[in-house]
């Protein structure tokens, strides 16, 4: 059998693609036509919430004011009503570039949401300091002299505002997580402490009047530690009569940030009596701040464009209370992104592209059924697999991929693809009640074309092995492939003689004509896997070794970050109906836990997923429990960070430290498989020095269950 290397299909396909996906042949800069031809977003958000977009003088000329206008109700202004703009030196006020958008924004009825007046960033260094530049200190009479500069600050911006804006951030980002009492430790709270916010609130409604809706703002509002952290403040001024109407949501994120992150957020602030608003909405392709991409992926484009979709899907069930939605840029050759954190030329965060055509990420919110098609993706790990019938354990590793028919009477079809040297392998398992005759799975392989027919009669080249089932039938084959390569095209059609057709990725079933719409295996090592046997008796858990503890079994020697000499661990494990047990020692010469992030502490940390979902975000059961050499421990559990399903022991040993830990999960039963990893975290002088894994190397595994390890339950 011949094959075509990976390079040149992948070449081929990558041009297609592009060929593709190209709208018309000369890319050029809309003209005001073409930008009246498109629908606009406030009428697909209709009457749900204003579309906002933020700006400056750049957006109010050209093209850019066309686009501008004819999609967006709100402007905020991008930098020019902050402090340090407004206000460079103590009295000395400085509005024209600020004047001549609300003069923009009244001449063409748009509204304005005014973005900020007490802010650390962005404001100058004076507001801080004495009139001599030493810093302000918390006397008495320094914090009078801050709280009349704030008020200064707020009246004359309200004095020239009031009638242009409807709402306006009052405070920006006065939260950090990591402290102990939720407060950014910020200049305003070293001198104020934590009564400035109200003041500040309290002030602007004074000023701004009961027409303007006061808004408190923050980005990362989505990560659940720091949620509720923003949720106690704002549910703290609310409590105690401050003059706050509304929660912002920055959303500065990112494509592998959660949906359902976002949506349990304003799930989370419903129950305040407040209104709440998307503030400044960017959706970078980078997947961490590290990440510079040297191009502008396509596909990420297109996986842009389906999360835009999902996201105003969720968002519209919070329409009853969420006012509006600000993107934070008009395209991508505005985005703050392509210089913060860093250079990144290829960011492209937002709904136009540089040339201001609509992008995927428009259409996802203005017309779905206009989105390109999203060729599907699948990671999967090695694996022996023999064929013969019997279904190794180690299908059970990850769940399967599930295709549900979308209409008709399609069968519905779970399936899997494991990989080892020269071969592919497939589970599938079909539902259907009757044999049809014509009943087949088909699968495509870089180009080639193989039918896996119900009766079990292998096309050459495969090792089939058919067998009916209570459903219908299951499939296991292996196929000759070139595995020396990363990635494979590949899809998966399911065929019944009455010709209903499912498709994975090409849904339009033409496999056989063309490889643009086929998906992508990406391969990867295997998944480890360990036997957890079960314990008759729980270990008393005082950090010394009972006899039940079996031999330790896992060692975390993959380096996520850092120092590969860095601390690793050794770790037994042991189960029962209620709990999981884990006695890890850990090598590790100097213990540090001065850091005020917890993570930062010399550590271990257990990650248990009962359910074994692997679907990205944390389901409710799934943890991660932390523990550091002092026995303080910090879980995460689904939304959940109460410690109380933990039990722990640690002890200091000779280089190092050892900890026993229970940690009660229910819905264990002999024979499951869940996701399961171990973390050993390195401390040094208040900052983490390296991070080792058993299994996940992504260093992702503290919101993302997918590359986690895995355990099977044992027999005692
Ligand atoms: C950014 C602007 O987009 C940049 O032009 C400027 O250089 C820095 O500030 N959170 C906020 C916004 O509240 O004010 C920030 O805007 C982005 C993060």
């Amino acid at each position: 059998m011949h094959f075509f290397s990976n390079n040149s299909l992948l070449l081929t396909v990558s041009v297609v693609v592009i060929g593709a996906f190209a709208s018309n042949a000369t890319a050029q800069t809309p003209n005001v036509d073409d930008i009246r031809a498109t629908p606009f977003l406030g009428a697909m958000f209709e009457d749900r919430f204003i579309a906002g977009v933020a700006m400056d003088a750049r957006e109010t000329t050209g093209i850019s004011r066309d686009l501008l206008l004819h999609h967006f109700g709100s402007i905020t202004p991008e930098n020019h009503m902050k402090p340090e703009e407004i206000q460079p030196s103590e009295g000395i006020f400085t509005f024209e570039a600020a004047d001549a958008i609300t003069k923009f924004a009244r001449d063409n009825e748009l509204q304005v949401y005014g973005h900020v007046l007490v802010w650390h960033s962005q404001t100058a260094d004076w507001m801080f300091e004495t009139a001599d530049g030493e810093p302000l200190t918390e006397s008495i009479a320094h914090q009078q002299i801050l709280l009349d500069r704030m008020e200064t600050h707020i009246n004359a911006v309200a004095d020239r505002y009031r009638d242009d804006v409807w709402a306006f951030d009052v405070v920006n980002e006065v939260i950090d997580e990591s402290e102990s009492d939720g407060y950014r430790k910020s200049r305003w709270f070293e001198v104020l402490g934590p009564d400035y916010i109200p003041q500040a609130f309290r002030m602007a409604r004074a000023a701004f009047g009961p027409e303007v809706e006061l808004f408190i703002n923050d980005y990362s509002t989505e990560v659940p530690t720091k949620r509720e952290a923003y949720y106690n403040l704002v549910s703290g001024l609310v409590a105690g009569g401050v003059p706050i109407d509304g929660v912002g949501h920055q959303l500065h994120i990112k494509l592998n940030t959660p949906i359902s992150d976002i949506d349990a957020s304003l799930t989370r602030f419903r129950d305040l009596g407040l209104v709440q608003a998307v503030t400044e909405l960017d959706i970078a392709l980078s997947s961490t701040n590290d990440e510079v991409l040297t191009q502008t992926p396509r596909d990420r484009l297109i996986r842009q464009g389906y999360y835009t979709r999902d996201l105003l899907a969720m968002l519209s069930t919070h329409a009853d209370q969420i006012v509006s939605l600000t993107v934070w840029g008009l395209h991508d050759g505005r985005t703050w992104l392509r210089y913060w954190p860093q250079d990144r030329p290829f960011e492209a965060p937002l709904l136009f592209d540089d040339d201001l055509k609509p992008k995927p990420a428009f259409w996802g919110f203005a017309d779905p059924s206009r989105l390109p098609h999203n060729p599907q993706g699948l990671t999967i790990p090695s694996m022996d697999v023999s064929v013969d019938g019997r279904i190794e354990a180690g299908w059970q590793a990850m769940p399967p991929v599930e295709l549900a028919p979308a209409a008709g009477n399609a069968p519905a079809t779970t399936f899997q693809m494991r990989w080892a040297d020269g071969a592919l392998f497939l589970l599938a398992d079909v539902t259907d009640s009757s044999d049809t005759g014509g009943d087949a799975v088909e699968v495509f392989i870089d180009g080639f074309d193989y039918a896996l027919p119900r009766t079990g009669i292998a096309t050459q080249g495969v090792d089939l092995v058919a067998a009916e089932t209570a459903h219908g039938y299951r499939i296991e084959a292996r196929f000759n492939a070139e595995t020396a390569s990363a990635s494979t095209i590949f899809d998966l059609r399911v065929m019944n003689g009455a010709g209903n057709t499912l498709s994975w990725s090409d849904q339009s079933h033409t496999q056989s004509d063309t490889l643009t719409r086929q998906g992508i295996l990406t391969l990867r090592d295997s998944i480890r896997s360990v036997q957890m046997p079960a314990t008759a008796t729980a270990p008393v858990i005082d950090g010394l070794i009972d006899d039940l503890w079996l031999t330790a079994t896992l060692t975390t020697d993959v380096l996520v970050s850092g120092d590969d000499n860095g601390a690793q661990g050794t770790f037994a494990v042991i189960w029962d109906d209620t709990h999981i047990y884990v006695l890890g020692t850990v090598n590790d010469g100097t213990l540090d836990a001065t850091s005020i992030s917890p993570w930062e502490h010399d550590s271990i940390e257990v990650f248990i997923s009962p359910g074994n979902e692997r679907a990205g975000g944390y389901a409710p059961a799934d943890g991660q429990y932390r523990i550091n050499f002092e026995n303080t421990v910090t879980v995460v559990r689904g939304t959940d960070t109460s410690p109380d399903t933990v039990t722990s022991a640690t002890t200091l040993i000779d280089g190092g430290y050892r900890v026993e830990v229970a940690i009660a999960v229910e819905g264990l039963r002999t024979g499951a498989f869940i996701g399961f990893d171990l973390q050993v975290n390195d401390a040094a002088n208040g900052a983490r020095s390296s991070v080792h894994t058993w299994q996940d190397e992504t260093g992702d595994s503290y919101r993302d269950t997918r590359n986690w390890g895995m355990a099977a339950l044992g027999a005692n």
